[in-house]
């Protein structure tokens, strides 16, 4: 059964009509045979080969065969190898040999009785494959609870990661739940109030100021729905590679001022204000509508966690980029979560009472990128933010136009 493992068997004996005989003795006993004829040579043997077995000649010119066994028990790589002594019976037994309680040790007396030797050669040899066969088992057991331990490791990561996913979702959920019912809420509840005035005939209810002012909060949270939307679709179509961006020519400060100019309304809200300055014209390809998207999520950032201080917006050229710069002196980032903000729906836990869904800066640095620019954040906690955004100067990389070639 354990044939496939190869058992080798060394003999020594200085008389080569010896070794030729024994040989002949051991043949068919399924091992290959290797011969020496003095202890030199069976040391180079022995540390080439791996034997299940020496038989050593006791009386050999030169070292003998105890010297030789001694020898071989004193180094690791041949000390457990078993030794079979062949000598003229009751003579050399006098000679002293340490080393029995190494490794096995037998006799075979002169002149050879066939049978002993056959039968001893195979018993050795089997043991020999046997404990092989036990150390390749045990190897095997330990490669497999390696394996196994690798295994159960990443399992415990996709484990985390999972359940990162799903706690994701449901925070996701939970958010985008809230973020639609507000502005549902007010249209449902405007929409209640003027029923009921309707049903009252109710006109004063209707004056033209008054309905100047119902259409604009109902545009405020149409708008605020739109943009959740938005948001959302924007993400997917990140996620799949089609946020399509369509370059044209226009000048960054001039629509960084007009965007400021539309937030007035917001920066009042938020009893705060913005300041501009605008330190050279930059007239760059990029798109328009995107770079504003971009800018409005840091105006908008801004004056939500700026803490009602004044906000100040930056542009100008710096090493061949058009950069922005919004700064708030709110409640600023730990740098521990200025790694994370720029991922989706990753919101800091102070500002968490604060609407939002944690895909502004996602949405944002996918578009800056996908100029072929970039977009970072200095910030010291509770001293304020400041967020910059570089644009190159020159043309679109090639990927972006290609991914409005894809998307168009
Ligand atoms: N100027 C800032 N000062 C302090 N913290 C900020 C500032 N800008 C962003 N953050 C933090 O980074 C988080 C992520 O910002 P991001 O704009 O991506 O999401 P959001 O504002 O929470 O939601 P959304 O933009 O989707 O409405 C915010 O929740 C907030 O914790
Ligand atoms: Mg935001």
């Amino acid at each position: 059964m354990l044939s496939h493992i190869q058992a080798k068997l060394l003999i020594v004996d200085d008389l080569p009509e010896n070794l030729l005989a024994l040989e002949a003795l051991v043949k068919g006993s399924d091992c290959e045979v290797h011969q020496a004829q003095s202890a030199d040579q069976a040391l180079s043997l022995l540390l080439e080969h791996e034997f299940a077995l020496a038989i050593l000649d006791v009386q050999m010119p030169g070292m003998n065969g105890f010297e030789l066994a001694e020898l071989m028990r004193g180094m690791e790589k041949t000390k457990n190898i078993p030794i079979v002594f062949v000598s003229a019976a009751g003579r050399e037994m006098n000679y002293a040999f340490k080393g029995y309680e190494s490794g096995a040790v037998d006799f075979l007396h002169k002149p050879l009785d066939p049978h002993a030797v056959k039968s001893k050669v195979a018993v050795f040899i089997d043991l020999f494959r046997q404990r092989k066969a036990l150390k390749q088992q045990l190897e095997a057991i330990e490669r497999s609870r390696e394996e196994q331990a690798q295994l159960l490791a990443q399992l415990q990561v996709t484990r985390g990661e999972l359940e990162r996913a799903v706690q994701m979702r449901d925070d996701f959920m939970s958010i985008v739940s809230h973020e639609v019912r507000t502005p549902l809420n007010g249209l449902i509840l405007e929409t209640q109030l003027r029923k009921m005035h309707l049903a009252r005939d109710n006109a004063d209810a209707f004056t033209l100021d008054k309905m100047r002012a119902m259409v604009e909060r109902d545009e405020r949270q149409i708008n605020s729905l739109i943009r959740l939307i938005e948001d959302m679709l924007d993400v997917s179509r990140i996620r799949t590679g089609k946020l399509s961006i369509r370059p044209s020519l226009f000048d960054l400060s001039q629509l960084v001022g007009g965007l400021i100019e539309n937030f007035a309304a917001q920066a009042i809200a938020a009893q705060s204000s913005i300041n501009f300055s605008a330190e050279a014209a930059l007239s760059g390809v990029w798109d328009e509508f995107r770079i504003e998207q971009v800018v409005a999520n840091l105006l908008t950032n801004a004056l939500r966690y700026g803490a009602k201080s004044p906000v100040q917006v930056r542009t100008f050229e710096q090493q061949g980029m058009a950069c922005i710069e919004v700064k708030d002196q709110g409640i600023g980032i730990s740098e521990q979560n200025q790694q994370r903000i720029f991922q989706q729906f990753e919101r800091v836990a102070s500002s968490q009472s604060s609407a939002g869904l944690g895909l502004g800066l996602y949405i944002s640095e996918q578009i800056v990128l996908a100029h072929g620019g970039s977009i970072g954040v200095h910030s010291i906690e509770g001293q304020g933010a400041t967020f910059t955004v570089r644009l190159p100067l020159t043309d679109l990389p090639q990927a972006a136009d290609h991914q409005q070639a894809t998307s168009a």
